[in-house]
């Protein structure tokens, strides 16, 4: 999958949306156990259709809505039968998209914007559509984060990590990294300086392992520069230098900042919300 840009914006609003679901769901009610998703929705999203075809009618209706408000506000009969046409058949594509969601969907709703239109009655169109933005809030409350999530966001645990020679499973890559980094603490606080340098020298090639993997999804090369660029190779060299003058104390600071810019960093875009699709979805 090719991430697109701002699709970032998109995955932290996200992560704040289910958040915010999540603290205010009861103790008893846990978001995610009880919401599934239709199963016909699939067939409107990647890869199972060239575009994620549903997110691109929502666009386009929160827009006609938009211009069907903004026209009626002005009293342009013209400029606001366009749009509201446009609207319209955007809107009765869902239930025939996605028919269990039919209850979701109000079409008598839309009959009276339709019907307000043809009477000119603006105020009457600015009523119905109000009514109808409360529709689209609430199957959104109910849908929309998981539905992100689910069709749109990436599977990590289908990636595999070309670690030296051997192609192995990113989680068990991972394991593989964790204990390197771990390794480099235990033998600094003991003072095992050949372990610790040994266990550096191992870390970087692990990284530059990762780092290559940045590829499967990111075209453009800033964001492994972002998280294991410049600024992480600078912390690594750091950390050397304190292991070489065999100071525990820098080294084990400096470490703690490698693994803040090359970890931390990075599960903060990804793997809270791989982890959280996993807990949602399977
Ligand atoms: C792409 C950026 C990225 C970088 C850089 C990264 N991780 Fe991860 N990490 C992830 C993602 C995504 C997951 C969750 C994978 C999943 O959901 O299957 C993860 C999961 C993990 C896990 C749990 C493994 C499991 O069983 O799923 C560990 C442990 C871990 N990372 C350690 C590290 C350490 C240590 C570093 C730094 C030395 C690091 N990671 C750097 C993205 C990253
Ligand atoms: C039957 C359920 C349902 C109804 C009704 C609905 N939506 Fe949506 N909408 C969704 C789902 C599910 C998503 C998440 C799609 C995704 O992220 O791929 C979504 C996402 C969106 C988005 C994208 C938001 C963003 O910034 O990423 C917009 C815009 C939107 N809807 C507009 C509307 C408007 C306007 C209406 C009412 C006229 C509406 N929707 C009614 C289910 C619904
Ligand atoms: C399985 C797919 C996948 C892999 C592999 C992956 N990313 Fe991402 N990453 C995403 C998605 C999706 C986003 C959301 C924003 C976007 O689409 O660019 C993202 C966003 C980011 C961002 C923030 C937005 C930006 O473009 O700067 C950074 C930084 C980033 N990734 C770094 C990395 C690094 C470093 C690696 C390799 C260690 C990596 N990613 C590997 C899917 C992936």
């Amino acid at each position: 999958m090719r991430p697109r840009d701002g699709a970032f914006a998109v995955a932290a609003m996200l992560l704040t949306t289910l958040l915010a679901t999540m603290a205010a769901a009861p103790p008893t009610l846990v978001a995610g156990t009880e919401t599934k998703l239709p199963a016909s929705l699939a067939q409107w999203y990647k890869p199972h259709n060239k575009r994620h075809v549903w997110l691109h009618t929502m666009f386009a209706l929160r827009r006609e809505l938009q211009a069907v408000r903004e026209y009626a506000g002005e009293g342009d009969k013209a400029h606001l039968r366009r749009w509201a046409e446009r609207f319209d058949q955007h809107y009765r594509r869902l239930p025939r998209m996605v028919p269990e969601w039919s209850d979701e969907l109000d079409l008598e709703l839309l009959d009276e914007l339709n019907e307000r239109i043809k009477h000119d009655d603006f105020k009457g169109v600015l009523r119905a559509s109000d009514r109808l933005e409360r529709d689209c809030r609430s199957c959104h409350r109910q849908y929309q984060a998981l539905t992100a999530l689910t069709h749109r966001w990436p599977r990590f645990d289908r990636l595999r990590i070309a670690d030296g020679g051997q192609d192995r499973p990113h989680s068990d890559f991972k394991d593989e990294l964790t204990k390197v980094v771990n390794r480099i603490k235990i033998a600094t606080e003991d003072q095992r300086w050949p372990v610790a340098e040994q266990s550096l020298i191992a870390l970087r090639k692990k990284l530059q392992y990762l780092g290559e993997s940045c590829t499967e999804c990111h075209r453009d090369t800033a964001p492994r520069e972002r998280i294991l660029g410049s600024e992480t190779e600078h912390g690594l060299e750091q950390l050397q230098q304190a292991l070489k003058q065999k100071n525990g104390k820098t080294a084990g600071r400096r470490l703690g900042t490698v693994a803040v810019k090359a970890c931390a960093r990075c599960h903060a875009v990804h793997r809270l919300l791989s982890e959280t699709r996993r807990w949602l979805s399977d």
